[in-house]
């Protein structure tokens, strides 16, 4: 079955000394049952794997280039983030199409360069508060995720993970109630159900967006919340430690 994983997403914050702590900290205290995944910004990836040396903590990049390679400055390819052996790659983050204009398509083209180097893409959905309070809840997230699906193809989810992320619980403190967030869960899972039975039964989806040492049992208990991706929480590790015990 699909197992748990969680994931820290350290966003803009960091330095090489906290980056070397927090791994020691985190493969210090093995984690059979919970896949652990860390999202350093770029220039820490290869001090994080330095001491990681072990399957206790894999490594996931914040973004990637929808292009293979050329002359794009700044961008960094899918093949370099293989090349470095980091195996995660987050794709449509809200702050990404927020900050950086990256429409549906462009997410798309992302997640196909993920895949086509064997990266994991962890796909990011959800809706604004604006949204949702105009009741489109559910026709955002089947539009940004529909729209993966048309362009990618089926097979490219096969290693693929999916992250329910209410803009309005990012930062905010504010998390979903937990029903609330199970009731989104069950309803991205119908809509991969709708393409492929097996593969809606295999993907793991991830709750994220204010997910706290003392909210996180509570989310993972729901029957379609296969763990989390922590933001704010995840800089400590020993919250980020808590909330991984929350999942086991
Ligand atoms: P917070 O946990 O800080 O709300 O961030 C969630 C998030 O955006 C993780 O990708």
């Amino acid at each position: 079955m699909r197992g748990m994983l969680v994931a820290g997403n350290w966003k803009m914050h960091g330095s090489m000394h906290s980056t070397r702590e927090w791994v020691a900290m985190v493969k210090a205290i093995s984690s059979p049952t919970c896949t652990r995944v860390m999202f350093p910004p770029f220039p820490y990836l290869s001090t994080a794997m330095q001491v990681a040396t072990s399957d206790e903590v894999a490594m996931g990049a914040q973004d990637l280039s929808q292009h293979a390679e050329g002359a794009y400055t700044g961008e960094v390819a899918a093949s370099m983030l293989q090349d470095i052996g980091v195996e995660y790659v987050l794709v449509g983050h809200s702050e990404r199409r927020q900050y950086h204009a990256e429409s549906d398509a462009v997410v798309a083209a992302k997640f196909l360069a993920a895949v086509s180097v064997g990266l994991r893409p962890v796909l990011c959905l959800g809706e604004t508060l604006e949204e949702r309070e105009a009741g489109r809840t559910e026709e955002v997230i089947r539009r940004q995720l529909g729209t993966v699906l048309d362009r990618c193809g089926l097979s490219a989810f096969s290693e693929a993970v999916i992250a329910y992320e209410p803009v309005w619980a990012i930062g905010t403190g504010h998390t979903a109630h937990p029903d609330q967030a199970q009731q989104i869960h069950a309803f991205i899972r119908s809509q991969l159900a709708g393409r492929d039975a097996k593969l809606a039964r295999m993907t793991r989806l991830l709750y994220g967006g204010s997910v706290k040492p003392d909210n996180a049992a509570e989310l993972f208990s729901e029957a379609d919340i296969d763990g989390g991706l922590v933001g704010g929480a995840s800089l400590q590790a020993v919250d980020f430690l808590a909330i991984c015990a929350a999942a086991s």
